[in-house]
């Protein structure tokens, strides 16, 4: 198993390396990729952990070194948010690195399952998907946006709530990821039930916990801990569905049957090529149906603002 990191000296980038490099099963590689010139040294530094797995690093333009023979492709590479920015701001920058980095993909690695990590993701999964058709490499079933940090927070404060163990639950959470495009669905969590302010007020957290990473490292840049987590286990995630493992299931941002939008996240059965199946959304409470029906607008006008990058 081969696994490429695209913007890897990030924040980001470099608690995913970690982190993948401690738990991809023996044998597999690490290959790390960013402009920056200490990538090769972010390589080095990882190699000095007993694990087996080879890791190197690659920087430069040229991203094609790195993605040689990629199984899976991460992608991270971008600017961060910084205080009174939301994820829409960083739009002009990142919108042309992931055009840049897609595109390079879809040269060396056009098999590779994809990640799109850099926000705002709801818009640079369509600027891959468009810059891949554009290739003749678009793969559906192989491009993924990045939403595990919001599963992962959910459960977290869930957990806090209620006095739970973190790892004892698992909330879904569907739309994309954004303000409110993101919607944990907090109706379906087993065992645990919500008061209507408790439902209302936890939403809310879930939908702003971006913010409250980037206000707490006051002008610092946003969640990178966090998202090197979330990205490591939705890496790992799809190491174990290309391995063959049974019952792979991860929410994330995917193409859709179009009948809500065309992008979409919500949960997923992984397997030997990526996207097996979009789960059903299940049963919706009507705040739940409700918020869903009000996203909608947001989340089309994100996606057409990254089919017309490309195709403008
Ligand atoms: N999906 C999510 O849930 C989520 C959560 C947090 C942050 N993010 C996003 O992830 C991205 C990275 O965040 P970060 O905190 O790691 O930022 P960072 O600034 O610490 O790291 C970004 C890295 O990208 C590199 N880079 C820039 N242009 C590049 C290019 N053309 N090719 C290769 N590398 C390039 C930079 O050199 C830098 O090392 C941001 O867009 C951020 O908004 C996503």
């Amino acid at each position: 198993m081969k696994v490429a990191v695209l913007g890897a000296a990030g924040g980001i980038g470099q608690a995913l390396a970690l982190l993948l490099k401690t738990q991809l099963p023996s044998g597999s590689e690490l290959s790390l990729y960013d402009i920056a010139p200490v990538t090769p040294g972010v390589a080095v530094d990882l190699s000095h952990i007993p694990t087996a797995v080879v890791t190197k690093g690659f920087c430069g333009e040229d991203a094609s070194p790195a993605l040689e023979g990629a199984d899976i492709v991460l992608i991270s590479a971008g600017v961060a948010r910084k205080p009174g920015m939301d994820r829409s701001d960083l739009f002009n920058v990142n919108a042309g690195i992931v055009r840049n980095l897609v595109n390079q993909v879809a040269k060396t690695a056009p098999e590779a399952l994809i990640g799109i990590i850099t926000n705002p993701v709801n818009t640079t999964v369509a600027i891959a998907a468009e810059a891949l058709k554009k290739a003749g490499v678009y793969h559906p079933a192989k491009l993924f946006g990045v939403t595990t940090l919001d599963i992962i927070r959910s459960n977290t404060f869930v957990a806090e709530l209620k006095g739970l163990e973190p790892d004892s639950l698992e909330v879904p959470v569907i739309g994309g990821h954004s303000g409110v495009t993101i919607l944990p669905l907090l109706s379906q969590v087993k065992g645990v039930s919500f008061s209507e302010q408790e439902v209302t007020e936890l939403t809310r957290r879930i939908q702003n916990a971006g913010t409250e990473v980037v206000e707490a490292k006051a002008g610092g840049g946003s969640a990178t801990l966090s998202m090197g987590q979330a990205a490591a286990r939705f890496g790992l995630s799809l190491v174990r569905a290309l391995q063959g493992e049974a019952n792979v299931i991860e929410c994330a941002y995917v193409e859709s049957d179009g009948n809500l939008s065309r992008f979409f996240a919500q949960p997923l059965l992984l397997g030997r090529n990526g996207l097996e199946q979009r789960l059903p959304l299940g049963t919706l409470s009507e705040f739940e149906q409700q918020s869903l029906h009000n996203m909608l607008s947001v989340l089309k006008q994100d996606i057409e603002l990254g089919v017309n990058f490309i195709n403008q």
